[in-house]
């Protein structure tokens, strides 16, 4: 049998899958279960193949993490020294990039409704930008920056009106959307002018927007960029403003299962420039430097959830159940989105499928399912599962249900492990209660 491996994902002279080179049985023993395995290696080569692809084309570009798909300090450091950006949504991210050493120039603060104790924090620590999401937003930052007398670098954030072909929760491109102002109803145009007319306290560098997740084709951030580059020549005309930089947003579609095709990441790129430079050049406007906040695209695939297989239950005729010690505590996706995931035996991993289960977790609630039909060798109490690709949205969407602690996260590369973050114990669970009396 085979599976599909992702990064260094290797099975090793004892037939155990091994990821950066360490053996997962080994890693499911020192560190327990559940854990998150990221392939650091995996990680480097994407961050790599975005930039290059900017380089190869010869365009001023940054690549942002999208840190809500997984935020720490290691992570942080990481892309740091990777020479990426990063895209924080919440005092919280802003915070953990700033502890983890994060230049703050290269900090782009996004959210629907920032907080004026997080306007504050992104002003003090002097981040690269913020991406303005609403009216509201503008007074607010406005009177910040007046009051400290003040500028700051800022992105609108428009919606192109354009549906993204995805999961219908997580579609935040079109129209009817929380974020950012409407193309199409002259929203956006107003708050250009708003933020133009402020040009004491806002440098608006340009405009930014996010079509969708899990996106397999290119043809909607063509659409968007196209979209978007018309307004900038009616708004080059008539207000005379002049984006320095177009922002994409994220969304680059990975394989969660063999039903998944995604391009590779680099493909997105080259389509986005391509009309990004035709429209440019057709206008006599300048090319706009290009960003893009690739989250799930740059960590998904590395990571890999580590369980352990506890109680069997076996419904004659109907299906058979594996329970894992995790569950939808520590990856709510297939709760959430009814989200897939593959997975094999970490200690036989191409032995032959013998029945089909279905993974469930330990929580107390029916839905609490991660794997409807998994292919599986026979299997007992004791051994390691290794669901693939949960490197994006699994941590980050952690929580503790049940009071469940969340497992801890370990990197591993070049045949060395690292713990990144510590599983949570029963007294971190408690740090916050207070009694009663
Ligand atoms: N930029 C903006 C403004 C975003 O809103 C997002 C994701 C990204 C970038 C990164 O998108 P990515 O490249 O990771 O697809 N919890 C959901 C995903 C929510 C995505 C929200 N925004 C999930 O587990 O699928």
């Amino acid at each position: 049998m085979t599976f599909e491996r992702y990064g260094t994902m290797n099975v090793n002279e004892a037939g155990h899958l091994e990821i950066g080179g360490v053996d997962t049985l080994e890693l499911a023993k020192r560190y327990g279960t559940p854990l998150y395995v990221y392939d650091v290696a995996l990680i480097r080569e994407r961050a790599r193949g975005f930039k290059q692809t900017f380089a190869e084309l010869n365009v001023q570009a940054q690549v942002a993490y999208a840190s809500k798909a997984f935020s720490s300090v290691a992570m942080y450091e990481l892309m740091a020294e990777e020479g990426l950006s990063l895209d924080v949504v919440s005092g919280g991210e802003l915070y953990t990039a700033i502890q983890a050493g994060f230049p703050a120039e290269r900090i782009h603060f996004h959210g629907n409704n920032k907080t004026l104790d997080e306007m504050e924090m992104a002003l003090d620590y002097q981040i690269g930008c913020i991406v303005i999401d609403n009216f509201y937003e503008i007074e607010l930052l406005k009177n910040l920056l007046k009051e400290r007398k003040t500028k700051i670098q800022v992105l609108i954030r428009v919606t192109p009106g354009i549906e993204a072909h995805t999961h219908d929760y997580i579609l935040t491109g079109q129209d009817d959307s929380k974020f950012g102002f409407g193309l199409t109803n002259g929203q956006a145009e107003r708050a250009i002018e708003e933020v133009l007319g402020n040009a004491d306290v806002f440098d608006c560098i340009g405009l930014h927007c996010h079509i969708g997740s899990q996106i397999f084709e290119t043809t909607g951030f063509i659409m968007a960029a196209h979209r978007i580059m018309e307004q900038l020549i009616v708004w080059h005309n008539k207000l005379g403003f002049d984006s320095k930089v177009l922002n994409l947003g994220g969304g680059f579609g990975v394989r969660y299962t063999e039903e998944d095709e995604p391009l590779e990441p680099e493909v997105y790129v080259r389509e986005i420039v391509k009309e990004v430079k035709k429209m440019a050049l057709a206008n006599g406007l300048s090319i706009p430097e290009i960003w893009i906040e690739p989250g799930r695209s740059l960590v998904g695939e590395a990571g890999t959830t580590l369980y352990k297989v506890g109680s069997r239950k076996e419904v004659p005729g109907i299906r058979n159940y594996l329970a894992v010690d995790g569950g939808m505590s520590d990856n709510i996706r297939p709760a959430l989105y009814e989200a897939h995931y593959e997975a094999v035996l970490a200690a036989s991993p191409l032995k032959e499928a013998e029945e089909t289960v279905a993974i469930a977790g330990k929580c107390c609630e029916s839905g609490d399912m991660l794997i409807w039909d998994l292919p599986l060798p026979k299997s007992s109490a004791g051994e390691v599962l290794a669901v693939f690709c949960t490197g994006a949205y699994g941590y980050s969407m952690a929580n503790n249900y049940n009071r469940i602690p969340r497992p801890p996260v370990v990197f591993v590369e070049d045949g060395v492990s690292r713990l990144v973050v510590r599983r949570e114990s029963y007294e971190d669970l408690v740090r916050n209660d207070l009694p009663l009396y």
